[in-house]
């Protein structure tokens, strides 16, 4: 495994035990078909670490991942595609990789990664907004544009 320019290792975590709402119960999981894809798109590359997890806690919008850096913050997106999303979710790791605030770009972010966003999560290292209320509005740092 490598590390990016700003020395952090981006990770895709997908969810393998997530079934699409059209999905009967008895055929294998769609999100064991977006698992494969997303490291089939990976292929030989070696600068995004994928891995599978049982459940993000997000099963009524699945299939769903997450995309986490170190030091940055941990990414959780839901409706994804097992048939389109496995390319979405490595281009979406890349594009982490190169940020320099620790936040995913809105702008050149695939659209599923956009429309699927279902939260995001600070690092461990967060210190938060002032609990006190004179020291002003927060700093918004929007997800959105
Ligand atoms: S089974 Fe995939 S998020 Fe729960």
């Amino acid at each position: 495994m490598t590390t990016n320019s700003v020395g952090c290792r981006t990770t895709v975590l997908v969810c393998i035990t997530c079934r699409a709402s059209t999905e009967p119960t008895d055929s294998p999981r769609k999100g064991l078909a977006l698992a494969d894809a997303t490291t089939h798109a990976l292929g030989d590359a070696v600068d995004v670490n994928v891995l599978r997890i049982r459940c993000l806690g997000n099963c009524s919008r699945g299939l769903s991942a997450a995309i986490r850096r170190e030091n940055s913050w941990t990414y959780v997106f839901g409706h994804l595609d097992a048939e389109r999303d496995g390319p979405t979710l490595i281009a979406g790791a890349r594009l982490f990789a190169e940020s320099t605030d620790g936040l995913m770009p809105w702008r050149g972010r695939p659209d599923p990664l956009k429309r699927g966003l279902i939260a995001r999560m600070p690092p461990l290292n967060f210190l938060g907004e002032p609990a006190d209320p004179k020291a002003g509005a927060p700093d918004a740092r929007a997800d959105t544009p």
